[in-house]
């Protein structure tokens, strides 16, 4: 009898250290994604919730993210940050609000873009300055940012979203598209220096929903999509 108890202690404490092993406790990984209150943004922290992942949002548009918050994410899971991407204080701002939130960041999808669409000649010195401060130099300052953060984790991934406007020159996107394709440069540029860190660094470019019907009744006829 007293045989039997001390195997029962025994198998007993055997199967508390299996299942200890087998669930670790449950770390939430926790995605930064900018430009977010709405569009490409939206649908991608949508998704990276649905993975299991918290999501802060960081986007300048204080009306629209609050809406978005309250529409479509009824959860602690979600941080909605009014940011501008092209603002070091404010970046550095946020992302300290995640780490206190969150604890970690293990993903940075730097989506925030903006575009003009106007002539060259017509394109002021001002438009073409805010294009590439939100475009470019705002996927260099979210990394800035946040790599040290994943570093901490021993890595993570960064997201940039460029277009088919930085692959190839078009009318229209003098700015716009030189910004893409620079952006592209940065990826790689970035990918070269935290890759071997562990941070993966890749660029998506995306190819433009308007309808061209739109575009060309707008502009010139003999504008190149
Ligand atoms: N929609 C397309 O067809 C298409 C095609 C190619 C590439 N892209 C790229 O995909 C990304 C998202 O595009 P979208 O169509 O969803 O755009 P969108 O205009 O619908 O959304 C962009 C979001 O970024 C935010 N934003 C703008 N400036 C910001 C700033 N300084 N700081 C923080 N947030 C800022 C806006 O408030 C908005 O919520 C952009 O980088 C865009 O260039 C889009």
């Amino acid at each position: 009898m007293i045989r039997l108890g001390i195997l029962t202690l025994l198998l007993s404490i055997q199967f508390a250290a299996i299942s200890k092993n087998q669930s670790p406790p449950l770390i939430m990984k926790v995605a930064v994604v900018t430009g977010a209150a709405r569009g490409i943004g939206l649908a991608i922290s949508k998704k990276f919730l649905e993975e299991g992942y918290r999501i802060a949002i960081l986007d300048i548009d204080q009306k629209t993210l609050s809406q978005t918050m309250k529409q479509d994410f009824d959860t602690n899971n979600v941080l909605g940050l009014e940011c501008d991407v092209s603002e070091p204080d404010q970046v550095d701002q946020s992302v300290n609000r995640v780490v206190e939130e969150f604890g970690r960041i293990d993903v940075l999808v730097n989506n925030a873009g903006i575009a003009e669409f106007k002539p060259m000649l017509e394109t002021s010195y001002e438009e073409w300055s805010r294009i590439l401060a939100v475009n470019l130099n705002g996927p260099f300052i979210c990394t800035q940012a946040c790599a040290p953060i994943m570093l901490k984790n021993k890595g993570g991934s960064i997201v940039n979203i460029a277009s088919i406007s930085g692959l190839r020159a078009s009318t229209l996107r003098i700015a716009y598209g030189t910004s893409k394709a620079a952006l592209m440069h940065l990826t790689k540029q970035q990918a070269a220096e935290l890759g071997n860190k562990g941070i993966r660094v890749n660029a998506i470019a995306l190819i433009p929903q308007w309808p061209k019907k739109f575009i060309l009744q707008t502009y010139d006829p003999t504008i190149i999509m």
